[in-house]
């Protein structure tokens, strides 16, 4: 699960009387001096985030690689805190609970997929001119995307390898070993009475989910069933929606990938898009799209 920091002591908690006194002997205007730490830098943390953009070369245009880079990073950890809030209300039987993180997780990818578009400017050349410097460095080792590929049920044990030793690998370990949040709603299906075999619910939860027919069966019927309430099959469309946003992220990479290094090899040791389009080809909650044959 997920750890999240204690929050820092010089944040200050304030009240509506307080605020008013101060804007009173502000005249209307904000606040310019402060005891201890600029309150807003307490909290967010700027100054910390501001210096973490270290580039490698001179080059202008590595900035905006580098930083739409760790502009993902944290949308990533975002949908991951969203996927646990979901777990967490699916496992308590509480679907329509659940579709409050997952309408924030598909938001969160609405914004994390927009941010391809800042790097559509770059050419083979523009890239060229700083790749060599990412040396062996690839998104591909990104530990926070992988433990979301692991909860949305992406499941491959060899990519948490590269994390052996690192303080991250306990939690990498944790998403691939648990259940993703699609053998959660799986669970919850067969809670809900729909007829789901004992072998889909004790499992190996490292190895990937195999669609089965089952699973699709059960979504026919949740879908047939036309009623006001039907919270399961409201989750049914949420989970839709975050399945295909997370797509269209993979999508947007692939393309910007081929705009910028067409087919050549991947800085992270791969055949690039060849093995970027092997690893797309996996669906995510494959059941919701299959089922709808069916309907
Ligand atoms: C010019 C831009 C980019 C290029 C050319 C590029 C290229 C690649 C390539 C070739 C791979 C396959 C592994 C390898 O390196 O051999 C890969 C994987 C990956 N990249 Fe990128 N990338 C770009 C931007 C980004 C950005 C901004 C992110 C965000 C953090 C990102 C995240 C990832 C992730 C998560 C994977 C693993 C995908 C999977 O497992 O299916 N990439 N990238």
């Amino acid at each position: 699960m997920e750890s999240t920091d204690v929050q820092d002591p010089a944040v200050r908690p304030s009240n509506a009387g307080e605020r008013d006194v101060r804007a009173e002997r502000n005249g209307g205007r904000p606040t310019l001096e402060f005891a201890g730490k600029v309150p807003y830098d307490a909290y967010v943390h700027a100054t910390t985030l501001h210096s973490l953009q270290r580039t490698l070369s001179g080059d202008p245009g590595e900035m905006s690689f580098l930083m739409v880079s760790q502009i993902m990073e944290l949308y990533f950890k975002l949908i991951r805190h969203e996927l646990f809030q979901t777990q967490a209300a699916v496992r308590a039987d509480d679907p329509w609970s659940a579709l409050v993180p997952l309408r924030r997780a598909a938001l969160h990818l609405e914004g994390l997929n927009a941010a391809w578009q800042t790097l559509s400017w770059m050419t083979p050349a523009d890239f060229n001119r700083f790749r060599d410097l990412l040396g062996e460095g690839s998104g591909f080792q990104s530990a926070m995307y992988r433990q979301v590929e692991f909860l949305l049920g992406l499941k491959t044990a060899s990519l948490i390898r590269p994390f052996r030793g690192y303080e991250v690998y306990d939690e990498l370990q944790a998403a691939l070993t648990g259940p993703s949040l699609w053998d959660d709603v799986i669970a919850l299906l067969a809670r809900a009475g729909h007829d789901i075999p004992a072998d889909q619910l004790d499992r190996d939860f490292s190895a990937e989910h195999e669609p089965h027919p089952a699973v699709s069966a059960a979504w026919v019927a949740i879908y047939r069933d036309n009623v006001p309430g039907n919270h399961l099959r409201m989750l049914g469309e949420a989970l839709a929606e975050v399945s295909e946003q997370f797509g269209d992220w993979r999508y947007r990479h692939l393309k910007t990938v081929q705009r910028t290094m067409g087919a050549k090899t991947g800085t992270g040791g791969s055949n690039g898009m060849a093995w970027l389009q092997r690893s797309m080809s996996r669906t995510v909650f494959p059941e919701l799209w299959t089922s709808r044959t069916e309907m």
